[in-house]
């Protein structure tokens, strides 16, 4: 097939795809042996052969799922944006690593446009930054730079010989800080899972309380992750204190902004979910999440410490492919990264940046929060539903209420399952204080406040389907 006919092709069946993103159901599902059979993965023995290409992509968005469709509640991200898809499309048509100048020199010089732009935004002095793969991996390096930070020496001689270090974290923190623990090699049993407060917010004296214990014992409380905007419950830690502590105990304070961090556009959201934001020394922020960017976009940003990133990662003979700029500027990205091969992920970034701007951001932020607030009203109007906790920000944590006798748990388990097969609404879940709770999340531009009254009334109606089946299976 020439080249222009299978770019119209591809074009037609992508515009066919996007024009029904948010038609009919956001996915057809299928368990997943079905799913295999009618994919037929070992078929296709054909090479080099188009028409049998494209019939693998159209079985691919045929079973996907629509993620930009209004039913698709489920994650801290749905659909992308335009500009960012468009990106997409563009860094994947020209493949190149944006590790080094020479291979990507648009992509370099907009990354370090966006990360002075973020720089600024958040208000950190003759700071630095990077692109990284997101948040789990950001939060890993913030902990690895504060690890070195405390010694510069372990970068050459390991953590052996030294007093214990440990870090702090709510105890809702996400999972990859037990993961980062785990990689820098603090040992997770040096991660400290600090109680909540009634806000789902690391518990100050209990936080103090076991600082000053470890320190009594030997110990060294290095860093501090607080959590702007908790995973499951949406809870953002108190700076002000945080810092104040870290006037006495000298650790490191990051914040972990990855899906609450979206505040920073609106300058009175900030001004309420994250003051004193600028005087933490690291801060890490998914674009990739509120803000609609496509997978994967993610900052991380450091305070005061202009050279953090290459004291910290750089290892190992590069000279075979990095270079020095002739303005003593870091030339090559790659040489402040963990990783070797980078994707472009500055591209979307720009494009979504210069389309809406901050303001543009602000604004669909304010938007999310209001629906949130909206979507916590609507749940106390209906005697079936209830919230498992007040809503803190932009999660609202609600369920099914069960009569006396009916698991409440496992039955909105079985509710969010069957609305998942039916194709009618996906939603997440989690756990707050040990109970488990449907986890509403807005994300989506496509979502107001007439597909939020959409949802709930599905959650509702397979509910009641569910109890008068069980009812029935009773009576039998
Ligand atoms: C608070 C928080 N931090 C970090 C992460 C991890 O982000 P990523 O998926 O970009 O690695 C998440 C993801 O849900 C999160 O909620």
């Amino acid at each position: 097939m020439e080249q222009e006919k299978i770019f119209e092709r591809l074009l037609s069946i992508i515009t066919r795809y996007y024009q029904d993103r948010e038609q009919g159901r956001f996915v057809d599902y299928l368990d997943p042996g079905d799913l295999q059979r009618l994919l037929d993965l070992d078929g296709g023995q054909e090479t080099e052969n188009w028409d049998q290409m494209f019939s693998w992509v159209e079985k691919y968005l045929t079973h996907a799922v629509k993620t930009s469709h209004p039913s698709y509640l489920n994650r801290m991200w749905a659909g992308a944006n335009l500009p960012s898809v468009i990106g997409e499309m563009v860094t994947a048509i020209t493949n190149t690593s944006a590790c080094t100048y020479e291979t990507a020199p648009v992509s370099t010089l907009m990354e370090k446009y966006m990360l002075r732009t973020m720089l600024n935004l958040v208000g950190f002095k003759n700071g630095s930054g990077q692109m990284t793969t997101g948040s789990s991996n950001a939060n890993m390096i913030a902990m690895m730079a504060a690890r070195n930070a405390f010694n510069p020496a372990i970068k050459q001689g390991g953590l052996f010989r030294q007093p214990e270090l440990f870090a702090f974290v709510n105890e809702d923190a996400h999972y990859s800080m037990d993961r980062a623990a785990n990689i820098i090699g603090l040992g997770t049993d040096h991660l400290i899972k600090i109680p909540v407060d009634a806000h789902g917010r690391m518990h100050l004296a209990d936080l103090e309380q076991r600082m000053a214990a470890i320190v009594a014992d030997g110990g060294i409380p290095f860093f501090v992750g607080a959590t702007a905007g908790t995973t499951v419950r949406g809870s953002y830690d108190q700076l002000q204190p945080l810092l104040a502590l870290r006037d006495r105990y000298n650790f490191w304070l990051h914040v972990d902004g990855a899906w609450g961090g979206a505040v920073i556009f609106s300058d009175t959201l900030r001004q309420h979910y994250l003051p004193h934001l600028e005087q933490a020394d690291s801060f890490t922020l998914d674009f990739h999440k509120m803000l609609g960017t496509a997978l994967m976009c993610n900052v991380l940003l450091f305070n005061n410490r202009p050279s953090v990133l290459k004291e910290v990662c750089s290892a190992g003979d590069e000279s075979y492919i990095f270079r020095e700029g002739d303005d003593g500027d870091v030339r090559d990205l790659g040489t402040l990264s963990l990783q070797c091969g980078r994707r472009v992920d500055s591209l979307k970034w720009f494009l979504d940046w210069k389309f809406y701007g901050q303001h543009g951001l602000a604004k669909r932020i304010e938007n999310y929060l209001d629906l949130c607030r909206y979507a916590a009203d609507q749940v106390q109007q209906f005697d079936e539903l209830t919230m498992v906790v007040p809503r803190e920000s932009f999660n609202i944590c609600f369920r099914f209420q069960t009569p006396a006798g009916i698991p409440t748990e496992a039955f909105n388990r079985d509710l969010r399952d069957r609305m998942h097969r039916q194709g009618t609404s996906l939603v997440g879940t989690g756990f707050v204080n040990g109970q488990l709770t449907l986890r509403l999340l807005i994300t989506n531009v496509n979502v107001g406040k007439p597909e939020i009254d959409t949802f709930l009334q599905t959650v509702i109606k397979t509910g009641q389907e569910l109890l008068a089946e069980r009812k029935g299976r009773d009576h039998v």
